[in-house]
Parts: structure tokens; sequence; C-alpha cells
């Protein structure tokens, strides 16, 4: 009898991340707006963030976490097939910025492209990468989620200034012969899309004097809504992908939710029936950096050996949109 040929999985060759030096704590932030480091603190769990000098851009920082993950993964950047960079805060409208990072690297032979799924945006690179390389359209990808956001805060606003901070998370992906992705979830909402958003600088309000004036090109966002679609959708992610594998919670070693505040990840981790000491939290020191956020925390739980070989890990998002996705993964 033949052997039963094992399903191709694609998996995670290397991880690479970037902060910008500049940390804001929240003594800074008590400076610029009526707040104090204990709302921000019980309310969010947040203690500091970073943000990126004026001048320095999302690819700048996409570039450093890019270029680290490949140096992990030891793919040479000549090789590269594929880029995906998610981020809401792109240098510019366009080109890409994904083609920006391929210009620095030197990723000549690359096809590259933006994905737009805000604080998703890790999450859905990978399962779009995963998906083309399961196709075999294409041998390797590097997907990166980063976020300049610190230039559409709107620094007066003491309800939104306080949640965000910058940064980049890489990761390169690829068949592999162990381990990786088992399952994944995503889903979408767009009748929620104006709980959180920017409303200027597209086609619907187009830069002028009165967009400036009237502040559209600042993100806006209904906290309390969020909040409960995020708790909900992740989840449930969370279990449809455990379910899909029939992995147990209890199998998990690692849970990454996205970084957005500790009260959500804690109602995340009860209603999904989640062991709380099995979930990745680094927002203390990063706030929420969007796109970035997932894969600069698997990066850290990694570092930390929080994740060993063979231990199953859940990546979880939600983001504006709204936007949500999950993947399980066996390290
Ligand atoms: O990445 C995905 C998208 N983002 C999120 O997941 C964020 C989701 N939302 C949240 O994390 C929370 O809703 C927040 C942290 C944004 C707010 O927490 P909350 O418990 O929902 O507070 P709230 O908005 O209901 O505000 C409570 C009070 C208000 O005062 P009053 O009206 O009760 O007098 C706010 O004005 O806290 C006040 N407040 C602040 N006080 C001090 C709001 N921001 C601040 C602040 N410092 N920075």
């Amino acid at each position: 009898m033949a052997a039963a040929r094992r399903t191709k999985r694609i998996g995670i060759l290397g991880l690479g991340m970037y902060v910008p030096p500049k940390v804001l704590t929240n003594a800074d932030l008590e400076k610029i707006v009526e707040t104090s480091d204990e709302w921000i603190r019980t309310r969010t769990g947040i203690r500091e963030r970073r943000v990126a000098d004026p001048g320095t851009t999302t690819s700048d920082l996409a570039f450093e976490a890019g270029q680290r993950a490949l140096r992990q993964a030891r793919l040479q950047p000549k090789d590269v097939e594929l880029i995906i960079v998610a981020t809401t805060t792109p240098d510019m409208l366009f080109p890409s910025t994904s083609c920006l990072v391929q210009q620095r690297l030197g990723a000549t032979k690359a096809v590259c492209f933006d994905l737009s799924a805000a604080c998703s945006g890790s999450v859905f690179g990978m399962v779009t990468a995963q998906q083309y390389l399961l196709s075999g359209r294409y041998r390797n990808a590097l997907v990166i989620g980063a976020e300049v956001l610190s230039g559409f805060i709107d620094w007066t606003d003491r309800s939104t200034c306080v949640l965000f901070g910058d940064g980049a998370g890489a990761c390169v992906m690829a068949p592999v012969s162990r381990g990786g992705i088992l399952a994944t979830d995503m889903g979408s909402d767009g009748r929620a899309a104006e709980l959180l958003y920017m409303p200027g600088g597209g086609s619907k309000y187009p830069p002028s004097h009165r967009s400036v004036e009237q502040r559209l090109h600042f993100l806006r966002m209904n906290g309390t809504e969020v909040f409960k679609h995020a708790v909900r959708h992740m989840a449930d992610s969370a279990g449809h992908v455990l379910k899909a594998a029939k992995v147990k919670r209890e199998q998990v070693a690692c849970f990454i939710p996205h970084q957005a505040n500790t009260r959500i990840i804690e109602a995340v981790a009860k209603y999904a029936k989640l062991p709380i000491e099995k979930v990745f939290m680094n927002l203390q020191r990063y706030g929420n950096t969007s796109a970035a956020s997932t894969l600069i925390a698997l990066y850290e739980a990694v570092e930390e050996e929080r994740i060993r070989r063979g231990d199953y890990v859940v990546m979880v998002a939600f983001g504006a949109g709204m936007t949500w996705g999950s993947i399980l993964l066996q390290w």
C-alpha cells in the first residue's frame, strides 16, 4: 500500500522586529493631555510606547524588521519571491510600502503588495502568504506588519493618543517538513467600519485646508464598542482554529493575541476559557502597534522561550474594518 502523502504545510523560517529607540512614557503623556499614569495603566495595561522621529517612515521600520527576519531564516534578499507589507500607515498612498522595502532590501525578484487589515494585518498577511505558498505559486514569502501611527494620532485626544505605538514585526514563510500552520480563520464586518477609522486623505475626503481644519487626518475610535467586538471575535476565532485542527485549549503552549489592551486580552481569555498564564503580553512596553502587534509579540515570545519546538501556538488578531483572524501553528 502506498504511504499516505502528508499534506504540505507552510511554516515560519525566521522572525524579526524593530521598534524606534525613542520611548514615550505615561508620565510624558501626562504633560501633553489631561491623563494619568494610573488611568492608562489600569484601563489599558500600557506603561510606555515607542515613537518614530519625524522623517522616519513605515518602510524604514519594515526594512529593519524584514532584514532581521531574512537573516534568521538565512534567506538572501535576492531569493525572496513575495513581500507583503500590512500597514494602515503607508509611506505614501502609492506606491506600496512593500515596493519601497523591496528596493531597500535589494529583493529584486520579489512580487510586492500592501495589505490593509488594520490591527489584523500580520495575521491576514500570513494567511495570504500561506495560500500563495500552498498553491506553489511562490516558494517563500516575507510578511511584514509595520506602522508609524504616531503621525496619525490626534495628540490632543486623550481617549486615543495614549493607546498606540510605532513598530514593525516580520516573518519569513515557506513550506516546511515539520510543524507549520495547521489551521487559519479570518472574518470581516464592514457594518462596523465607522467604529475605528481615519476619514481623511482618501477619495472620500481628499486632503484640503478643510480636511486639516476638521482634523480628518487623525484616527477616530469608539473605544467602548470596539472593545466589545474585539472580545467576541477574538475569542470565537481562536475557538474556530482549535476546533478545525482538533487541538484542545490545554495543549496550546502560547496564545499570541493582538496587543491592544490587557482588559481585552483578559476578557478574551475568560470568554474562550484560555489559561491566562499561557497568554503572551508585551503591550505594557509597546502599546498597540496595530498591524505589527502580533508579529512583534510572536518574536518576543520565541526570544523569551515561551515557545519551543513542537509547541502549539495560536495567534489571534482584531482590528478596524472590522477584521479578525487566527492562526494555529506548530512551532
Ligand atoms: O486595536 C484594535 C482597536 N483598538 C482597541 O482594541 C481599543 C478598544 N478599546 C479600549 O481599549 C478601551 O475602550 C479604552 C482604553 C479606549 C477606553 O477604556 P473604557 O473603559 O472603555 O473607558 P471609556 O472610554 O468608557 O472612558 C471612561 C472615562 C471617560 O470619562 P467619563 O466620561 O466617565 O467622565 C473618559 O473621558 O475615562 C475618560 N478617559 C480618560 N481619562 C484619563 C478616556 N481616556 C482617558 C485618559 N486619561 N487617557
